[in-house]
């Protein structure tokens, strides 16, 4: 075999591999998905008794179709296109209730979650531009 066909060949096979897995990637999942509080999640206590989780959060995918994947899945250029779970160990993986301490701890799930859904539609309210919502219940409702 000619020595170039032979690299055409493994060039071909490589582009493949990597190929498929972007495809895949650039297909944003279906509109059902919801957001939940990850198992273990600790609540503050409200008036000495334990308190409760907020509702889960439906993500309409669809409807941010403007946002580039990348801009929400910070971290996939970094991982070959690969989309983490945001609660992913080493990620925002902090259990811990929301208090005086960790306030601005990115480690936590609710201000992961909060600096990025609420600073854009806020952001976007004020540019009177379409936007998602920013009041609890809006978001918290399932
Ligand atoms: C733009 C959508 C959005 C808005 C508005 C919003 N949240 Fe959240 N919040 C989320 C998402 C997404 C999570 C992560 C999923 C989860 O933990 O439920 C979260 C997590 C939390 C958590 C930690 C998990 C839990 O259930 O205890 C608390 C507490 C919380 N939010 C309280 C609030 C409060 C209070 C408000 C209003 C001041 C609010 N949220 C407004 C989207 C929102
Ligand atoms: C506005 C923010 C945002 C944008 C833009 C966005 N996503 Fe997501 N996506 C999320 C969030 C939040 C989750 C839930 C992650 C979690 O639960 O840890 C998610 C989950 C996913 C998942 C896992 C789905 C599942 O059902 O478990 C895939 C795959 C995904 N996104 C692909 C994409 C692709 C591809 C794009 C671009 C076309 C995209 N996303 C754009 C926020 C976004
Ligand atoms: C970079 C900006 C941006 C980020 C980040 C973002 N959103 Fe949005 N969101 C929008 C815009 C823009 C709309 C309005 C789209 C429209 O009406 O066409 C919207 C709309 C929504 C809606 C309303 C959908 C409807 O049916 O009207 C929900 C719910 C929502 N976002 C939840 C979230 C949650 C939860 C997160 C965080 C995981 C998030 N968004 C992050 C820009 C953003």
């Amino acid at each position: 075999m000619k020595k170039s066909l032979l690299i055409s060949l493994i060039c071909a096979a490589f582009l493949c591999l990597v190929a498929a897995p972007m495809l895949s990637a650039a297909d944003a999942p279906k509109d059902d998905l919801v957001i939940k509080a990850p198992e273990g999640m600790k609540v503050k206590e409200k008036d000495g008794q334990p308190g409760k989780l907020q509702k889960a959060v439906p993500f309409p995918h669809s409807k941010h179709a403007a946002v580039e994947c990348k801009e929400c899945h910070h971290t996939m250029d970094k991982d070959g296109g690969k989309i983490n779970a945001c609660t992913a160990a080493g990620c925002h993986d902090s259990l811990e209730a929301k208090g005086k301490e960790n306030a601005k701890d990115i480690k936590l799930v609710e201000n992961a979650f909060h600096n990025q859904c609420i600073e854009c539609h806020k952001n976007l309210k004020k540019e009177n531009k379409p936007t998602g919502p920013t009041a609890c219940g809006k978001c918290h409702t399932k």
